[in-house]
């Protein structure tokens, strides 16, 4: 067992609407400005998660991995958008792909959030909510959510309120 950074919390889904639904709780407290991190395997949850972060946070469109694209863009009712972006493909930070890829103007404009998010640390804003994902079995995943920055450890604590109820 991993030892869990403080205000980090780890627990399994059983299912791929089990993670939708975590994603639904998660994408309804975030804010714009905020970046999400997903870490984890191909086949992990990572964009299943991210389908129910955008139905969670209010939007309508259709997610589906960026893994050809790079970059998805997803709207809310009022105007303001999610960038759904995929590093798999990006290799070994080089600079083109970076440059198409302006993380800090997007979170100015809205929420990111990315998958393989490990090949683009150093392009990542010091704060942020981290989740690792990893495949257990068929059916299961286990998932660590790590914050950092304080606007993150509440969002995490107001997540754990809504998942397993108050503490
Ligand atoms: N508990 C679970 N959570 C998320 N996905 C699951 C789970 N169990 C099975 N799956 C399946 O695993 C696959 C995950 O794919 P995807 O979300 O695209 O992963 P990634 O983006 O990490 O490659 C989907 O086919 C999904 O149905
Ligand atoms: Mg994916």
């Amino acid at each position: 067992m991993p030892i869990l950074a403080p205000h980090a919390f780890e627990f399994f889904s059983h299912s791929p609407e089990q993670t939708r639904r975590v994603g639904i709780r998660l994408g309804a407290l975030l804010q714009a400005g905020m970046a999400i991190c997903l870490e984890g395997d191909l086949g992990s949850g990572k964009t299943t998660l991210v389908q129910g972060i955008a139905q969670g946070w209010g939007s309508a469109d259709h997610v589906s991995s960026p893994t050809y694209v790079i970059l998805n863009e997803y709207r809310h009712p009022t105007g303001s958008h999610l960038y759904h972006a995929d590093a798999y493909r990006i290799a070994s930070e080089s600079g083109l792909d970076l440059e198409l890829l302006d993380l800090e103007s997007l979170i100015e404009k809205g929420i990111l959030v990315v998958e393989w998010a490990e090949k683009l640390k150093r392009y990542l804003p010091k704060e942020h909510l981290w989740i690792q994902m990893s495949w257990v079995s068929l059916e299961q995943r286990h998932l660590i959510l790590t914050p950092r920055g304080k606007n993150y450890e509440a969002v995490l604590k107001k997540l754990q309120q809504a998942l397993f109820g108050a503490f």
